[in-house]
């Protein structure tokens, strides 16, 4: 009993981590979004400098018909990179860090709020229809 109680415990301290990565803003993540508005539309699939954003927390990298990326990307996408959370929270803190060679031309966002919200921001916007 006592061993269960210590699981049950840990289940309970460990939830408001993960429930606050899940709680971004997405208003402040709209305005995040702004240093992104140069190179990529996130509420039509129109791609710019960059590919369009719709749909692509949880998609295959590199997928965005009529965008050429770089090869360095494609060499990922090859791997089987897919933009869950945690990709997409990478990607943002460093670019070429996460993609050494990537074509996207952004040094990253410092702060993990601003990734966090943003990354609620986008993920508000995606399609619903697979639900
Ligand atoms: C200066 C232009 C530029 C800015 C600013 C920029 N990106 Fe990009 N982004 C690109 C380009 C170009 C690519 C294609 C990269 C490649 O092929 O290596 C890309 C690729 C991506 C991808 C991968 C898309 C896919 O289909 O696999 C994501 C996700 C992404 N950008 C998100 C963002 C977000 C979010 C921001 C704002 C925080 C941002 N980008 C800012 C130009 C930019």
């Amino acid at each position: 009993m006592r061993f269960l109680a210590a699981i049950l415990a840990a289940l309970v301290l460990a939830a408001p981590v993960s429930a606050a990565a899940a709680d971004g803003d997405i208003k402040k993540g709209k305005k995040v979004f702004r240093k992104c508005k140069a190179c990529h539309v996130v509420d039509k699939e129109q791609n710019r400098i960059g590919p369009h954003l719709v749909g692509i927390i949880g998609r295959k990298a590199g997928v965005v018909e009529g965008f050429k990326y770089s090869a360095a990307l494609m060499a990922k996408a090859g791997e089987g990179l897919e933009w869950t959370d945690e990709n997409f929270l990478k990607f943002m803190t460093k670019p070429k860090e996460f993609m050494p060679g990537t074509k996207m031309a952004f040094a990253g966002l410092k702060k993990e709020d601003q990734r966090v919200n943003l990354l609620a921001y986008i993920k508000s916007l995606a399609p619903k229809a697979a639900e």
